[in-house]
Parts: structure tokens; C-alpha cells; sequence
């Protein structure tokens, strides 16, 4: 990149600092056990806050298509605001850059007898099966600039939260991640591995996108 005038460089500095900035809290979030600050909270407002400022992000806007869909309310659940809201962030930037031009991200609210789910789904490139296995681990990452540590703090925030979360992907096709949290109103019901098949490719009807 060519920079001559100063003004120039001050703003590719500055952005670079930002840059480090968000790298050296994701190391640093990736270290530290998460001190949860809980709330009683609905998980569909919190996903609407992150949509909305998802929605206003210039790298995106008008590129990656959100919807929301399901229950309107997921009632109170007992969650960090701040850390959930940064698992939800975390799942959007993804799949938004596992996207090859543009594409769109569903957002499904469901709930269960002791258990608040959301799916997360994508129409992006993927993942293909032997990587499922890996993209939890810390510093696992196929993208030119990633960590690899983006899925390893969303799934520390999920456990944290006595949580669990799934991966369901097709190449070529897209990718859906389940998360569910126990909502105190009886037995909690796990996202199960089973149904995290990269293993079992019948279980991805999961991604057909109506239309
Ligand atoms: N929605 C998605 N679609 C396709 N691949 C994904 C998606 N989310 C995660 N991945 C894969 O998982 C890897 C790890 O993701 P992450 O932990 O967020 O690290 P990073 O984004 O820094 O690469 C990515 O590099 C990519 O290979
Ligand atoms: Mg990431």
C-alpha cells in the first residue's frame, strides 16, 4: 500500500493499532478463565442488538444478508451480556467472511423444556469434513490474517455458561452452528455431537435455505 501524504499514514496507523488491539484481547481472552457477570437476560434481544450493529458495518452492508427467524422471545435466561453478545459477533464475522461474494446469515430462535437454542446459519463456502474436528482449538485458521482463536472463545463463553455448541457444514453449500443454554426451567438439553455431523452428511438438511 502506498501512503504518501501523513494524513495517510496516521490513519493506517491508527488502524493497525486497532487491529493489534483487537489481537492482543483475543489472546488475552483466550488466557483468562471467563469471570461470567450474569444477568437475566432474553437471548433474541441480544441477538437483535448484534444484527443490527452487524448491519451497520461497512464491510458487510449490503453484501451479507440477516435474518432472524423463530421465537420472538427466548424468555429470561441467566447470561453475561457482554460475553454472549461477542459469541454472537464472533459467528456473524465468520460466516460473513467465509462468504465468497455475498450471501446470508439465519439467525433461528427455538425453545425447549429447560434449553434457549440458536441456530446460526450460513450460505458460505463451508467447511470441509476433516477441518470440523479442528476449528474449536485454539490458533486452528484457514484465513490469510485469522487467530484461530475466534471458535475456541466462543466455546469457552458457551461451556462458561454451562452451554454447549454444535457445527453442521457442507462444502459449497454453508455451515450452521447450534448453540443452546440452559434456561434454568427444567433439565438442560445439549446441542449432541451426534448431530454435529460433519461425520454424517445426512444430518445437513439442516442447511437447505428455503427458495
Ligand atoms: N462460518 C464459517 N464458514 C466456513 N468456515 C468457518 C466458519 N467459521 C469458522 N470457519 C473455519 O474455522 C476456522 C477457525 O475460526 P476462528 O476460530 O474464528 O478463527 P479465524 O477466524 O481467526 O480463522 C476458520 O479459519 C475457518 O477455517
Ligand atoms: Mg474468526
Amino acid at each position: 500500500m502506498k501512503a504518501d501524504k501523513p494524513d495517510e499514514l496516521q490513519e493506517i496507523a491508527l488502524r493497525e493499532v486497532d487491529r493489534l488491539d483487537a489481537l492482543v484481547e483475543e489472546f488475552l481472552d483466550a488466557a483468562r478463565p471467563p469471570r461470567l457477570d450474569l444477568l437475566q437476560v432474553d437471548l433474541v434481544d441480544l441477538v437483535r442488538e448484534v444484527v443490527r450493529s452487524f448491519g451497520t458495518d461497512p464491510r458487510y452492508r449490503g453484501r451479507v444478508e440477516v435474518e432472524l427467524e423463530g421465537e420472538a422471545s427466548l424468555g429470561l435466561v441467566s447470561l453475561d451480556a457482554g460475553r454472549v453478545r461477542q459469541v454472537l459477533w464472533n459467528l456473524l464475522l465468520n460466516a460473513a467472511q467465509h462468504m465468497p461474494e455475498s450471501g446470508m446469515i439465519v439467525i433461528t430462535a427455538s425453545r425447549r423444556v429447560g434449553t434457549a437454542e440458536l441456530q446460526i446459519r450460513d450460505t458460505g463456502v463451508g467447511i470441509p469434513a476433516e477441518h470440523l474436528g479442528r476449528i474449536f482449538d485454539p490458533f486452528f485458521s484457514t484465513r490469510s490474517g485469522g487467530t484461530g482463536l475466534g471458535l475456541a472463545n466462543v466455546e469457552r463463553i458457551v461451556r462458561a455458561h454451562g452451554g454447549s455448541i454444535a457445527v453442521y457444514s457442507k462444502p459449497g453449500q454453508g455451515t450452521a452452528f447450534l448453540l443452546s443454554f440452559p434456561t434454568g426451567d427444567g433439565p438442560a438439553r445439549p446441542v449432541d455431537s451426534e448431530r454435529t455431523a460433519s461425520r454424517d452428511s445426512q444430518h445437513l438438511e439442516v442447511l437447505e435455505v428455503d427458495g
